[in-house]
């Protein structure tokens, strides 16, 4: 087995013979075509089968792939992704407590240049956490990953990374669905007045120095209402919710990271204004009242820009202007 795959280059290979064909193959054929014995091809069959592939088996015909999976596994997301670097690596994980632990613990072995590009996927996180240190609920249904990146910007440039992120969000759900999504600064993705996506950048650097840093982004996607965790503060809603079915979400993660890589490589040449005039395009923030909230304190004014750092700025009642960096903010 490939770390981080579970699926084996064997049973890889039956898959993409199933799926070039039209209609059943034998088991006779499968196994001339890929140098083993009949058994091995019905163990690498019932292994795709418990990998969620609906495989029709009869002894007449052979085998027929009838659907696909519904898990996220890396095959069916490289079957969609156009790319050149963001996602080559993928690495698929059942479960476990954070995509953003796995990636720390993966950077922290080898020389995190190594990963540039690399991606983590968790079918379901058991603690999966959020911004200012809040858990994130990561059932499964969910998109929740984590894209290792070593980007060669100044630090100070770093919200650009976020918001080329949460603009490839926005711009995949308005694309795919034709739903209007916006950003909430600083990196929500709403539909209406409900949070379907949170976005968390965490950094290791040094002096002026990154080392990595891991982009960590939570999707509801095919989550139904009952398995929905609403909380008072932030009203949430899911990709199946608003359009009424599943979606692929191999297909949608794919599409994001093509969007993504996109505004990705413009931050990398400088490009930081064309980055924030999309931001501000899809911002649900600007131009309105709000509350900011920030562990000190709370207030209320109107969101007049976004400066060259990604900072909020806001105009208050007295007439003076505040940068803010961190905290929530909430339209009013
Ligand atoms: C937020 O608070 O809005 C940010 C949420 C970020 C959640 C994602 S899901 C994948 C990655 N793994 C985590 O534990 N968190 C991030």
């Amino acid at each position: 087995m490939r770390k981080g795959n579970p699926m084996n280059e064997t049973s890889e290979k039956i898959l993409e013979i199933l799926e070039r064909q039209s209609g059943p193959i034998s088991g006779e054929k499968i196994s001339e075509m890929t140098g083993i014995t009949r058994s091995a091809v019905w163990k690498n069959i019932n292994e795709l089968k418990e990998l969620g592939y609906s495989i029709e088996s009869t002894k007449s015909k052979g085998y027929e792939l009838k659907e696909s999976t519904p898990k996220l596994l890396p095959h069916e997301i490289k079957k969609y992704l156009k790319t050149d670097f963001i996602g080559k690596d993928i690495r698929y994980f059942k479960n476990t407590p954070s995509t953003t632990w796995v990636a720390k613990d993966l950077c922290s072995k080898k020389d995190a240049e190594n990963f540039n590009g690399t991606i983590l996927i968790a079918e379901e996180q058991t603690g999966g956490v959020g911004r200012l240190g809040r858990a994130w609920f990561s059932p499964s249904g969910g998109i929740w990953t984590t894209i290792i990146l070593k980007p060669t910007i100044p630090i100070d440039k770093l919200f650009f990374v976020t918001m080329s992120a949460s603009i490839a969000v926005a711009r995949t759900i308005r694309r795919m669905y034709d739903i209007g999504a916006l950003i909430k600064w600083p990196n929500d993705i709403y539909i209406g007045d409900k949070k379907v996506s949170g976005i968390l950048l965490e950094l290791a650097a040094e002096a002026d120095q990154i080392h990595y840093c891991l982009l960590g982004i939570g999707i509801d996607a095919n989550i139904k209402p009952e398995d929905l965790q609403c909380s008072l503060q932030t009203p949430i809603t899911s990709l199946n919710i608003e359009i009424g079915h599943d979606i692929d979400r191999a297909k949608f993660l794919a599409t994001m990271l093509g969007e993504f890589e996109r505004r990705y490589k413009l931050v990398e040449e400088g490009e930081y204004k064309a980055i924030s005039r999309e931001w501000k395009s899809l911002s649900l923030t600007l131009e309105k009242r709000v509350r900011i909230t920030t562990p000190r304190r709370t207030f209320e004014g109107e969101a007049i820009d976004l400066d060259e750092y990604g900072a909020l700025i806001i105009k208050k009642d007295n007439g003076k202007v505040e940068r803010i960096l961190s905290g929530d903010c909430t339209p009013i």
